[in-house]
């Protein structure tokens, strides 16, 4: 590592206690620690992942990082402090609460803050610089790999907040896009430490298309895809909140679709299935996608499941699939 390197995780190292320290014991903080509260996380959690407060005013946090040596430069290099006019600068987070973003050996990168009394924007992430790419990270899988490994599978979900909510349940294979699409760096990340990948995203519509995006990936660089569904309107952290862990894990996390049954709910959306002519193109795009399943017995399963449903008989499903196989191939 450079020295300017080491330098900027040491301010962002410090700066984590820093925060962290005025969300417990401050004056100040004790609107972010109700926030937290009232939101149920509990002290433990907050211990865990380091979550923090910035305070209101810049300055404070600025005399401290200098105090510790920094240079006002560094910091508004490593995405800390931003210019609000010639000579006047801001602690990009101030009055937000915060979470660290945390690198694969749990070193502090990059902050999430997120406004709790109704400020646009509701979350920000430090800009990307050297050591933070958003697209090379995941939220959560410093604490997650172990339990990733030993379980031999990780659930993906969109926020912070759900990663929390299953800590606290006692769910710890789980890691967080950070408000990005999954992208293929953390997809083959994942494929190092597991076979099997459940996407948990909130079931709105940008949810769902996400979870088309990222299975669609998944599935492609050889990772079996399963995908979960929270109740609409829900996120995996009101689920887990609402209806406790085991209700979560029993009726989200075990009924979770594969790909292929996923494939068939998110096409039909695309079609009305009362009109012929698009019912036979929603079969026909159904049937190309079916070809592409390898296991023999999972192609069969849906085979009959396609043939039942639309009163079609298996050997025309059956011939239809050779023929998308040969020109696959
Ligand atoms: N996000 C972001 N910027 C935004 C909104 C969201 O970076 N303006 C990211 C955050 O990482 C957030 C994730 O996208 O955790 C999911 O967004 P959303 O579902 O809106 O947030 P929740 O995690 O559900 O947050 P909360 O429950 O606190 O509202
Ligand atoms: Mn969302
Ligand atoms: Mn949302
Ligand atoms: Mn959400
Ligand atoms: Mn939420």
């Amino acid at each position: 590592l450079s020295e300017e390197t080491s330098s900027l995780l040491s301010a962002y190292d410090w700066l984590t206690k820093y925060y962290y320290h005025l969300l417990k014991y401050s004056e100040e903080g004790k609107i972010g620690l109700d926030y937290f509260t009232k939101r149920g996380i509990k002290e433990e959690t907050i211990d865990q992942f380091q979550l923090g407060f910035a305070p209101t005013n810049s300055e404070f946090t600025m005399e401290f990082l200098k105090k510790k040596g920094f240079h006002q430069q560094l910091l508004v290099k490593a995405g800390l402090f931003a210019a609000r006019s010639n000579d006047e600068y801001v602690d990009v987070f101030r009055g937000r609460v915060t979470f660290p973003i945390k690198n694969h050996l749990g070193r502090t990168v990059a902050f999430g803050g997120r406004a709790f009394q109704g400020e646009e924007p509701k979350y920000l992430n430090s800009p990307e610089h050297e050591l933070f790419q958003k697209g090379n990270l995941l939220f959560n899988f410093n604490l997650a790999k172990n339990h990733i490994r030993k379980e031999n599978e990780v659930i993906i979900f969109e926020g912070y907040m759900d990663v929390l909510a299953a800590y606290q349940a006692g769910i710890k294979n789980t890691v967080a896009t950070l408000g990005t699409a999954l992208s293929s760096n953390q997809a083959k990340l994942l494929k190092r430490y597991i076979d099997t990948v459940i996407l948990c995203y909130d079931a709105d519509n940008a949810g769902i298309n996400a979870s088309y995006q990222a299975a669609n990936l998944l599935q492609q660089i050889g990772c079996e895809v399963r995908i979960a569904h929270v109740q609409e309107n829900m996120d995996p952290d009101d689920y887990i909140k609402t209806f406790g862990s085991e209700q979560f894990k029993q009726q989200v996390i075990s009924v979770s679709d594969t790909f292929f049954k996923f494939y068939m709910k998110y096409k039909k959306r695309d079609y009305n299935l009362s009109v012929d002519s698009e019912r036979i193109a929603y079969i026909e795009t159904i049937v190309q996608q079916l070809a592409s399943i390898e296991s023999t017995i999972e192609r069969e399963y849906y085979v009959k499941e396609i043939a039942d449903e639309f009163n079609l008989s298996t050997d025309i499903i059956h011939h239809d699939i050779e023929k998308y196989k040969k020109r696959n191939n």
